[in-house]
């Protein structure tokens, strides 16, 4: 199974906690992926009165609603900040001011199931040492020209947390990513700080909280640009420090993620990201 990646590349993934792979998916995949998601988003938009802002920036009112909390067994629209007017009146029409598509388009549509599970994508998770590569969570994330919001600095295992960590990012580039239009940051080698705080659901299980692990913020410093083409795979290792910009630009920055898990470690139960009518599943077909 393993053997697709390099000695050099490997070296690079456990020295910066990060790895880009350009050209990893086809092009023409990437569209395929992006017209269904965009056609998701026709059907599933919910009218502007039931709404749900996604908010990227810390915990929100809404993260207790069901809407959100249910959605990790379910295919939700979340809207941005910045698509509604000062009335309340959405800008553009609703699937142009969707912030994701969230959490199990890789179980629950072919289209992406298709695209989450190849023998390259498995060849990767077995290469960075996953036993048991388990998909937890899908997003897409549209980034929409001039709305698409920021994501303030995090690690992907404050949300998805296993005992030991175990969670990786797979980033995958729909459209061109770049500093102008809102590419991924990241903090070459921080993976090695101790993750600084954890997510969870309350003891009513009806909203998330925050854990403070250690208050200090992360380096707000030496942050480097991942600008990556269509069809690059980024691997974020979990307790990897990353974000991304605002998409001032009038080009839109669509992109994919999968956050898998290792089968081996134990998932706590108290992870906002429930699925309790959906057996989690790797990366073979
Ligand atoms: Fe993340």
């Amino acid at each position: 199974m393993a053997g697709r990646l390099t000695a050099a590349q490997l070296a690079g993934y456990r020295q910066d906690g990060f790895l880009v792979l350009e050209d990893f998916v086809a092009p023409g995949r990437c569209l395929e992926l992006r017209e269904r998601a965009l056609g998701l988003a026709r059907e599933l938009a919910p009218p502007p009165e039931r709404a749900t802002v996604f908010r990227a920036d810390g915990d929100s009112p809404h993260a207790a609603a069901e809407y959100f909390l249910g959605s990790g067994g379910a295919i939700r629209c979340f809207f941005e900040q910045d698509a509604f007017d000062a009335a309340g009146r959405l800008r553009a029409p609703a699937h142009l001011c969707l912030n994701k598509l969230g959490h199990a388009m890789h179980d629950l549509d072919p289209v992406f199931d298709a695209f989450s599970r190849t023998p390259e994508l498995a060849t990767v998770a077995a290469d960075i040492g996953m036993a048991q590569p388990l998909l937890l969570q899908s997003m897409y994330i549209f980034k929409q020209a001039r709305i698409g919001g920021e994501v303030a600095c995090h690690t992907d295992h404050t949300y998805l947390w296993t005992e030991p960590p175990s969670v990786v990012g797979f980033w995958f580039a729909i459209d061109d990513a770049t500093t102008e239009n809102g590419c991924l940051w990241a903090l070459p080698g921080g993976h090695r700080i101790p993750v600084k705080a954890r997510s969870r659901l309350n003891a009513a299980g009806t909203a998330t909280e925050t854990v403070v692990l250690d208050p200090a913020p992360y380096p707000a410093e030496g942050l480097v640009p991942l600008e990556a083409r269509r069809g690059t795979l980024v691997l974020l290792h979990g307790a990897l420090p990353h974000r991304s910009g605002a998409n001032a630009s009038e080009r839109p920055r669509h992109a994919y993620t999968i956050h898998a898990i290792d089968g081996r470690a134990n998932y706590l139960p108290d992870n906002w990201l429930r699925r309790p009518a959906l057996p989690l599943r790797g990366f073979s077909a």
